[in-house]
Order: C-alpha cells, then structure tokens, then sequence
C-alpha cells in the first residue's frame, strides 16, 4: 500500500516519510548545518544551503503535505512568515477580501504592512459567503479565510466560497490552525492554499514558532517555493524535528481536545455565571450545520462572556485561573486562557474587533488534555 492511500491517524506518523538515508535512523536527524560539501561545483546529494532546503525540514514538508491531501508543504519560521509568504504572490493595485473576524497578527499584517505596498483589504463578515460576491471587482485576486475564527468560532462553508472563486478564478487561501488536518482538510474542500501556525496544534507541545503553506498545484508550489527561498523565512531543523515530532500524535491529541473542549463547553453553557459561550458543537450556532458537514468533531477552542461582564471582571477570572495558565497561543496539550481584547487582539482597533464580537470581557480558552473535571473544578473557582 502507497503511503499516499494511508487513512488519516496512519499518515500522522508515516506519511511522506522514510528511514534516514545514512544509516536508517526511523526520526528524521536534526541536520543542524548550514551547507553541504560538493564534490564538484553543483556536485551534491540534494542539498546545497539550508535556506534553500533542509533534509529535517524537508521530512516536516513531506508530513504537512501528506496530512492535508496535499502535493507540496513549506515550513516556515512562524505562521505569519507563511501569510507573508501568501501576500508576496501578489501585485500592488490587486485586492484580497479576507474574513472580518480573524487572528489579530494577520489584520495587522494586513493592515499595517500590506496595505501601503498597494494591496487593498477588504474585511467582511463571511458567515453568509454572499458577502463576498458582493465585494469582487477586477482587481480581486485572493480570498483569505478562517475558520473557525479567532476568536469567535465562526464558521465559513469552505466548498461554497471555493465555489465562488473558481467562478471567478480567485486564489482561496485557508488558514486551518484552529481545526487542524485532523478536523478539517480545506483542499480536499476546493481551497488552493492551506495555511497554519504550527505552533499551534501541529507543533502540540507549546515548544516552537513554525508555520506551514500546503498547496497541490505545481505551479503555484514553484512560485511559493520561490519566496519562501528568496525571502527566507524558513523553518529551522530544529522546529522542524520538534514539529515533525508534534504531528505524529495529533490524532491522539485532538481527539482529547475534542472531548475536553465538548464537555467544558456544556459546562460553561449551564453555567449561571456565563453569559454566553462560542462554540461550533451547540445546534444554535449560526453554522452548526456547515461545521457537522465539513468538520469532523468541533475542537478544543472555547470563547465565552461572563454575566454582566465587563474588561475588569474578565481579567479577574483569568488572573484566579490556576490550571488554565493564562498566555497567548493555543492548541498546546496544557490548558490556557487569553484574553483577546488585550492580547492576541489588542492590534484590532476596538470599534473594529467589537463589530465581530470580541468585546471587552470575552475570554478564549484552548482546552487541553488534562483530567476534565480538574479543567471545570478551575473554572468553577475561578468563576466564583
Ligand atoms: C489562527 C492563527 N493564524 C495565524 C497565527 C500566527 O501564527 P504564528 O504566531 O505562528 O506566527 C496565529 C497565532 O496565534 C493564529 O492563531
């Protein structure tokens, strides 16, 4: 049997994977080197400089391509090195429509480095994929998506707004952090680029800054393959073995974030001291019914206002966290607990992030693998 027909958790492990060439070693080795000795000029064993690539990096590579159904992935030194690497495919005057309601760091790359090369913005609300026909003119090259969203959990019909770019030859680019391959595989779905901050659920352990581009297109994996080496931003061998390391227990893990993520959310839910809880596994969720069909379970990440809640009475809480340790990032097997408005959120200017529901007193929590009833025990005090 190819590797490429393994089912999915066989592929978190095997997938475009083999034995080191040296001598057989079943991890890839952390080729902790910068070049490569030739025997001749271009006289080499495929690899010449560790920008350009990397034997433990191009093992990571092969594993994100081979998770996503994908042909080619990139690894990159960050998530937003692997957006920035998305942008630099386009030209000044063209214009990308991107959800309203997305992680901070991409608005303000956007926003604060991209907009004054040229490239035009436009922010929508994509729960109704409507939304963005109605902002496609000309100039419009790229569609960038979330979903589900930072931090509101909303949830986008990738194959509907696939759809639409198709009809419009469009790029649609998904960033899938928050569900992970194991969820959700966008291309499958009729995306052309799959984006993640690796640090995240991929990575799993909270001990790297990666990111990662997955394409099937040769052409467009030549272009990113391209500024990925001309910029530089690439993935170190270390990150890349750690990451490598990471994905091979995804399955395992989002399974208990799953399981975790449910049972909090319908404590939090019957909670009297919650106001409302964001979470794409309740029926009445605008699109409870868009994230049954292309999700397959509903995640760890949870986002909920307290009653009457205002930005005090939300950093009270998560200051008397005790397990929930509170921090940025996410998707780590440790439980944590951020406060958007003045964290991951806090570049959006506030009219902005409040128009999509990230008000003062919202709270965001990535739910970890723990013993359950010690995550709730944690809320419970915390709430009190
Ligand atoms: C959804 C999402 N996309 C992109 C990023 C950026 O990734 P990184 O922090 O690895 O640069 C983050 C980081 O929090 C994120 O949550």
């Amino acid at each position: 049997m190819s590797k490429k027909e393994l089912k999915f958790n066989s592929k978190t492990i095997h997938g475009g994977q083999q034995p080191d060439k040296a001598y057989g070693a079943v991890m890839p080795p952390i080729y902790q080197t910068s070049t490569y000795a030739q025997s001749t000029p271009g006289g080499h064993l495929g690899y010449e400089y560790s920008r350009s690539a990397n034997p433990t990096r191009t093992a990571l590579e092969n594993a994100l391509a081979s998770i996503e159904n994908g042909e080619y992935g990139m690894a990159f030194a960050s998530g937003l090195a692997a957006i920035d690497a998305v942008m630099k495919l386009l030209e000044p005057g063209d214009e990308v429509i991107s959800t309203s309601d997305l992680y901070g760091g991409s608005y303000r790359l956007f926003k604060r480095v991209y907009e004054k090369f040229g490239i035009t913005f436009r922010f929508v609300d994509m729960g109704h994929v409507n939304h963005i026909k109605e902002q496609i003119n000309a100039k419009t090259k790229l569609v960038w998506i979330e979903t589900p969203t930072n931090p509101m959990m909303n949830i986008i019909d990738i194959k509907a707004v696939s759809e639409i770019t198709k009809n419009h030859g469009l790029l649609l680019a998904v960033d899938n952090t928050f569900a992970t391959p194991y969820l959700q595989r966008p291309l499958d779905l009729g995306a052309d680029i799959v984006m993640h901050s690796a640090t995240k659920y991929l990575g799993g352990h909270s001990d790297v800054v990666v990111g990662a581009l997955v394409v099937s297109d040769k052409e467009l994996a030549d272009r990113l393959y391209f500024i990925q080496n001309a910029s530089g931003a690439v993935c170190g061998p270390m990150d890349s073995f750690l990451t490598l390391r990471g994905i091979k227990t995804l399955h395992v893990r989002m399974q208990r974030h799953c399981e975790n993520g449910e049972a909090i959310a319908h404590f939090l839910n019957n909670h009297p001291k919650i106001e409302k809880v964001y979470w794409p596994g309740f029926e009445d969720h605008p699109n409870h019914k868009v994230a049954k069909d292309q999700m397959s379970g509903f995640g760890g990440m949870i986002s909920f206002v307290p009653k009457g809640g205002s930005y005090e009475d939300a950093i009270k809480i998560v200051e008397k966290l005790k397990i929930f340790t509170l921090a940025e990032s996410l998707g780590g097997v440790e439980s944590l607990a951020g406060h958007p408005a003045s964290m991951t959120h806090a570049s959006i200017p506030k009219a902005e992030r409040e128009k999509s529901g990230v008000v003062d007193a919202l709270i965001r929590l990535s739910v970890g693998i723990e013993d359950v009833e010690d995550l709730m025990d944690d809320l419970e005090q915390a709430l009190a």
